[in-house]
């Protein structure tokens, strides 16, 4: 794999799975008893406040407590020693990745520890909960809501992943299941752009007959073994 100068890294629920960090669409389509739409839309937001407001403060919590597994060390060695381009793009709003050892990380959806003001659109690193309307730092007004990109709204930094694509040799996907766009187009403006792509999943996703090769099993073996590939040339 000498040849690989630009890696881009696309990550879903599937590489935080081994954290104790559950995937979005198991079998009952639930996201921790919630249809994923009433606490992932400005809508729900709008309905009930508190509700999500305490949906993320339980989802904040659960990453604070989660720890990083060898996939998210992996890639924290692969950000260490590849010397080529490299962009993590993770639709996941925990922070796994940095916790990893990896800091070329773009959070698409946004993050569970970062709160956003709807009163001065400043956004603070949080660790606490927002459900009891705490004051703005910046602003001092109670208008905080989680910084989670929902459905419906756009996701972040959306032109500097699709040039990162387009420059791409490599295009990596691991743990999603290409479900939801434009995440899920991603694989077809890389190798359109003339990257290979390679899936590494528990099980055939949406979007496997987009990728070049596709290896099925769990990211903590998959990942570290593609790490070793890649950089042991
Ligand atoms: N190792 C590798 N892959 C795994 C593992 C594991 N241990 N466990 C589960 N998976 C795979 C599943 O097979 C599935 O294909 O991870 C994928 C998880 O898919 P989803 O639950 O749909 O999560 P994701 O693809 O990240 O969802 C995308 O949807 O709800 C929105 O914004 C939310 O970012 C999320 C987006």
């Amino acid at each position: 794999m000498g040849d690989i100068r630009n890696i881009v890294i696309l990550t879903g629920a599937g590489i935080s799975a081994e954290s104790g960090l559950r995937t979005f669409r198991a079998e009952d389509g639930l996201w921790e008893d919630h249809p994923v739409e009433e606490v992932a839309t400005p809508e729900g937001f709008a309905r009930d406040p508190d509700l999500v407001q305490r949906f993320y403060d339980e989802r904040r919590a659960q990453v604070l407590a989660a720890q990083p597994n060898p996939a998210h060390e992996a890639l924290g060695r692969l950000d260490r020693e590849f010397s080529g381009e490299l962009l993590i793009v993770t639709q996941n709003i925990d922070d796994l990745h940095e916790r990893g050892g990896a800091s070329r990380v773009l959070h698409m959806h946004g993050e569970a520890l970062s709160a956003w003001c709807l009163g001065c659109d400043a956004r603070h690193r949080w660790q606490g909960t927002l459900r009891d309307g705490p004051a703005c730092p910046s602003c001092g007004q109670a208008a905080l809501r989680p910084d989670i990109v929902w459905f419906g709204e756009m996701p972040y930094q959306m032109d500097r992943i699709f040039r990162a694509l387009g420059q791409a040799d490599l295009f990596l996907s691991i743990g999603t299941s290409g479900a939801v766009y434009p995440a899920a187009g991603f694989v077809q403006h890389a190798v359109q752009s003339g990257a290979r792509a390679l899936e590494l999943n528990l099980e055939e996703s949406l979007g496997s007959r987009n990728f070049h090769e596709t290896r099925l099993g769990p990211a903590s073996e998959l990942v570290p073994a593609w790490v070793e590939q890649v950089l042991g040339g």
